[in-house]
């Protein structure tokens, strides 16, 4: 199967730039599943229920979360039943879901979201991994993750030690899209991040002011989203259906042409 991998949709240009850009994509390359991260989907900050009725209508298929899954507390009338993964690693009896499971081509995909620890306050990814697995393996035939992270080598490292059971691990948070994809060990399509769709001329997908003076002064303001051209950016993976394993991945930069 070809699943599609989306990097963070910033606010309401980055839901343009998927609207305007994924259908292209779409005929170009017949994705079987479309992946994206939406924890900036609205404002910049969370997920709504009209967002995520919009993003599914453009042909998303799911959304994956991350330190910013509970900025819009919108999301907790919707994400127990929407196709909405927020990190696994949360405390037990967090609402919503950290991995779910999706019919394709016969076969039951598990999307599994899980958020890092280097420079996050969260418990740890690997130790959630253990007590998971099995359970996640007992209800599906393939499995991928989005692993939301700062570090570069904490999320190699995750890929890693997953390989032999996961068939692919992207990284997002970073918001800049990484040129080392690549697939693990003939196995497990990788990498660091999938960047950022959103506004071409911002920073992180923000309004360059607000940022640049929050790091000039130190003095917290709320970012507003950037606007003016767009980019959508994400990583395209083929898995084979049977073994599992990955067989290619095409790292994916699109900006818009005005
Ligand atoms: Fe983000
Ligand atoms: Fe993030």
């Amino acid at each position: 199967m070809r699943i599609f991998f989306i990097g963070d949709i910033v606010g309401r240009i980055g839901r343009k730039a998927v609207k305007e850009i994924l259908p292209d994509l779409q005929k170009k390359h017949g994705f079987d599943f479309v992946i994206a991260n939406g924890e900036n989907a609205a404002g910049g900050f969370g997920l709504t229920k009209l967002v995520a009725q919009e993003l599914y209508s453009y042909g998303i298929n799911c959304l994956t979360m991350g330190n910013h899954t509970w900025d819009n507390k919108d999301i907790l009338n919707i994400i127990d039943e929407y196709a909405i993964v927020r990190p696994l690693n949360y405390n037990l009896g967090s609402p919503g879901s950290g991995w779910r499971i999706f019919a394709i081509n016969n076969k039951k995909l598990a999307v599994v979201n899980f958020i890092g620890q280097v420079f996050m306050d969260n418990n740890s990814p690997f130790d959630k991994y253990e007590q998971e697995i099995a359970n996640i393996k007992k209800e599906s035939d393939l499995i991928v993750i989005d692993f939301h992270a700062e570090a570069t080598g904490e999320k190699l490292a995750f890929a890693h030690y997953v390989t032999a059971d996961v068939s692919c691990v992207v990284g997002t948070h970073t918001h800049i899209q990484t040129a080392d994809e690549k697939i693990i060990e003939q196995q497990t399509a990788y990498i660091t991040d999938l960047g950022m769709t959103g506004a071409v001329d911002s920073i992180l997908g923000m309004s360059k002011t607000s940022v640049i003076e929050r790091f000039r002064y130190q003095i917290p303001q709320r970012f507003k989203v950037a606007r003016g051209l767009y980019q959508l950016e994400g990583l395209l993976v083929d898995i084979n259906d049977t073994t599992g394993k990955a067989e290619s991945v095409l790292r994916i930069h699109q900006t818009s042409l005005k």
